[in-house]
This record gives structure tokens, sequence and C-alpha cells, in this order.
């Protein structure tokens, strides 16, 4: 039987366009990478919040922070030379926090092949100058 993983990369692979606008797109370089010699999958993580992050602040109009990150497989490694392109998609915006769907789409090197390697939803809260969660005003 399959387990999750498996039917999600099945569906992932299946998707060839990105779903959301480009927030980051970085090269994933030597320097990033975890004992094996493929990308760390917290680099990647934190390319996907900083995308996120991008787009809740400029949608607050304030500060935001990371309040939750939720249903996250990586599907398929990222390998040094790829170009990590972060597409997000706002899904809520409710009093104080936003939530952005972030899929992560490889470009490998030195090929056309764009591939889907890691998807999750982010949620973030905006915040005042003394960090205490604040109303959003701004429409989405
Ligand atoms: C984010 C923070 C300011 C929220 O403060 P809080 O007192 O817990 O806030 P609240 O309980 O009023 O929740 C605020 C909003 O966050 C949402 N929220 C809280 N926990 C959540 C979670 N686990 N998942 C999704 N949303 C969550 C609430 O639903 C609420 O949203 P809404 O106003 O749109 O309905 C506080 O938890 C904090 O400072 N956390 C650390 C943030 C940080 O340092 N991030 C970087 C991590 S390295």
């Amino acid at each position: 039987m399959a387990t999750k993983t498996k039917k999600a990369r099945a569906v992932a692979q299946s998707s060839t366009v990105p779903k959301g606008e480009l927030g980051t797109r970085t090269l994933a370089m030597p320097g990033d990478t975890n004992p094996n010699g493929d990308i760390f999958g917290g680099w990647v993580l934190s390319q996907m919040d900083i995308a996120g992050g991008i787009i809740s602040k400029k949608l607050a109009g304030t500060k935001t922070v990371t309040v939750a990150v939720d249903a996250m497989t990586f599907y398929l490694p990222v390998l040094v030379g790829d170009v990590l392109g972060c597409y997000v998609d706002v899904v809520r915006v409710g009093r104080t926090s936003i939530t952005v769907k972030v899929e992560a789409w490889a470009d490998r090197e030195f090929s056309s092949n764009r591939v889907k390697v890691t998807e999750g939803l982010f949620t973030y809260v905006a915040i005042d100058a003394t960090r205490r969660p604040i109303q959003i005003l701004a429409e989405s």
C-alpha cells in the first residue's frame, strides 16, 4: 500500500505549473547541503518562510511573525545548482493572521526540468511594536 508521502509525491509530480505568484528565487549553493550532499531541508523551509513572510508583511502593512508551519512534506530532494522558486498563494486572512500556501519548485541545473519539491501552509501574525498581535486592516 502506498504511503501518504508516496501518494502526495505522485500528485505533486503530476502538477507542472506552480500555483501562486513567485515570492523568491534562490540558487542552492554547496554551503546549503546536508551530510548526504543534497540541500538541507531546513534551508528549503527557510526560503519558503521568507517568501511567505514577504507577502504577509506586504498584505498586513506591518511586521509579521511566523506562528505555524503546517502540512509540509518533502517530495523530492533539492540539489546543488538548482534554482529554488517559492510560490505564494494567500489562502486565508483572519483578524490578525494570514495563511499562505507556499510551493517550492526546483529548476534543475542544465535542464528544462522543473519539479515541485515541497509545499506547506505558513501562518503569520501581524504584530505591533510591543510584539502583540494586531488587527489586519489591509484588504486582501
Ligand atoms: C505569534 C504570536 C505573537 C501570537 O501571539 P498569541 O498571543 O499566541 O496570539 P493569539 O492566540 O491571539 O493568535 C493570534 C492569531 O494567530 C493564530 N494562531 C495562533 N496559533 C496558531 C497556530 N498554531 N496555527 C495557526 N494559526 C494560529 C490565531 O488563530 C490568531 O489568528 P486570527 O486573529 O486571525 O484569528 C506569539 O505566539 C509569538 O510571538 N510567537 C513567536 C513568533 C516567532 O518568534 N516566530 C518566529 C519563529 S522562529
